[in-house]
């Protein structure tokens, strides 16, 4: 056990040392342990080798949302932590902030020697979209601080996905910041492929709101392969124990996501109404769920006051409470499925989501999206270099937005690169074009103050509660 920890490290090291930006061709390593071999997308699906793969895991934020604190920067902690996910029975932790100047070699090759993946948010409350001013948020400042903790993940074969925001679109009156959310996956997924990364999924994490969860799902998955997501998530709290697959509602989302075709998956659950025993897993894990959803994460690990910890952290030591139990005989009674779970190889692109009362996007419609900020382009070819990490001057209202409109090219990856010297990604950019066109430059159209205050999109967890656990 020991011995295969110290060689994993190592040669996690290794790999990182070696795929420096400027050696596109490098490609992931591989598994040292063998326990986390690269997921894959397939259909409606994840794959891990030829075995379907499902998350079951859990939400890992020690310190609690309001504290900008890396959980897998710190050896210690992490090797506590560890021992408890392992004990839990999860395959999978979601981390919603790291410090992309820190080395994250030897709680990644725990992790994965425990056979455990990460699901990692790539902004930072300092780097993120804000869904106030959207439009000018959106720079190569901003960029480049994800891009770097893309760097820094790319080469573990237990980075399982990325998310690319977390709940920046929280009410019907702010879904005007999702062509921001998609342009950035989209950039993501470009940066991914130009730098020569194994295809790392990427994906927008939804926060519970029911007016407009399904609009979001569509709107990710329509378009050109390039803006397409390569999963979507959303947070749900709407089974609150006692309750049933009817009584939750969850048999009508199924039945609604049923042609849904990329995974789909909940990146938090696990309502607080009463004493969880989470018979949820039972249902999430079910045959009459996999063929639609891969699983979930429970939200959350460490108690921070809210009420949804499985464990209490004083110090070095770490209580289970109740709930820990609870989902730890509900893991260990609800083995993963047999088979394919009867997912489906073969879904169709979504339809872009038209104007509504609960869609209210109106500048960039259709498949139209910002263009990349000229600037940013360069990190395609030469990396993104050092990230800022935490402590930065922050990217909000840095650098400069975007100012153009990206009109998808026929499965190109590259949206604007053609368009500039120094851009260029590895794929053709065939039929791509970025317009310079003032009319969607977006700051003066989008960037007004909701009233919101200075909220910071990317890295706030809200709970569904405040929206309540209404329908579909
Ligand atoms: C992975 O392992 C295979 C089989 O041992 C080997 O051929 C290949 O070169 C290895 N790839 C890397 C990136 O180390
Ligand atoms: C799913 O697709 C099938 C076949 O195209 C269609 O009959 C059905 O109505 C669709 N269901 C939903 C919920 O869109
Ligand atoms: C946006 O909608 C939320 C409810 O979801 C409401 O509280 C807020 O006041 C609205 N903001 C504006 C500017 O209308």
């Amino acid at each position: 056990m020991k011995g295969s920890l110290v060689i994993a490290a190592a040669s996690a090291a290794l790999a990182s040392a070696v795929a420096t930006p400027a050696q596109v061709e490098v490609r992931a390593s591989n598994s040292s342990s063998g326990s986390t071999p690269a997921v894959t997308v397939k259909g409606n699906a994840f794959f891990a080798g030829d075995e379907r793969f499902y998350i079951r895991g859990v939400d890992y934020q020690p310190g609690g949302s309001s504290e900008s604190a890396d959980p897998i920067a710190d050896v210690a902690s992490c090797k506590r932590d560890v021992a408890e996910f392992k004990k839990l029975g999860v395959n999978t932790v979601r981390v919603y902030t790291v410090d992309n100047t820190a080395n994250h070699d030897e709680c990644m090759s725990m992790l994965a020697d425990a056979g455990i993946y990460l699901a990692l948010d790539v902004n930072t409350p300092k780097y993120s979209i804000n869904r106030d001013t959207p439009a000018e948020s959106y720079n190569e400042v901003y960029l480049q601080s994800i891009f770097a903790t893309i760097d820094s993940f790319a080469n573990y074969d237990n980075t399982l996905l990325f998310f690319s925001g977390n709940e920046v679109i929280n009410s019907d009156n702010n879904t005007d910041c999702a062509p921001y959310v998609k342009a950035v996956t989209r950039d993501m997924k470009q940066y991914i492929g130009s730098r020569g990364y194994r295809k790392i999924p990427v994906g927008y994490s939804a926060a519970d709101v029911s007016s407009n969860r399904y609009d979001m799902a569509q709107y990710m998955n329509c378009g050109t392969d390039d803006q397409r997501s390569d999963f979507f998530a959303f947070n749900d709290y709407s089974w609150c124990d006692p309750s049933s697959y009817q009584q939750s509602g969850w048999n009508q989302k199924v039945d609604l996501f049923s042609n849904y075709s990329l995974p789909l998956f909940l990146s938090e659950y696990g309502c607080i109404t009463n004493e969880r025993k989470f018979e949820e897993v039972a249902a999430l894990y079910g045959d009459q769920m996999t063929p639609v959803y891969s699983g979930g994460l429970v939200y959350e690990y460490a108690e921070e006051g809210s009420g949804y910890g499985l464990v209490q952290i004083t110090g070095d030591s770490v209580t289970e409470k109740s709930d820990f139990q609870a989902l730890q005989s509900a893991l260990t009674n609800t083995p993963a499925p047999s088979g394919d779970g009867g997912y489906n190889a073969n879904g169709q692109p979504s339809e872009c989501p038209s104007e509504s009362d609960t869609w209210e996007v109106t500048d960039f419609t259709g498949q139209q999206l910002p263009a990349i900020p000229i600037k940013a382009n360069l990190y395609m070819k030469q990396g993104a270099g050092k990230g800022p990490g935490l402590t930065g001057k922050g990217s909000q209202n840095a650098g400069s937005a975007s100012t153009g409109t990206a009109t998808p090219g026929s499965g190109s990856v590259t949206a604007v690169a053609s368009n500039t010297a120094s851009g260029g990604g590895s794929s053709s950019g065939s039929g791509a074009s970025a317009s310079s066109s003032a009319s969607s430059a977006g700051q003066s159209l989008i960037g007004g103050d909701l009233g919101l205050g200075p909220v910071v999109c990317g890295a706030i967890v809200l709970f569904s509660s405040l929206f309540g656990a209404a329908l579909i």
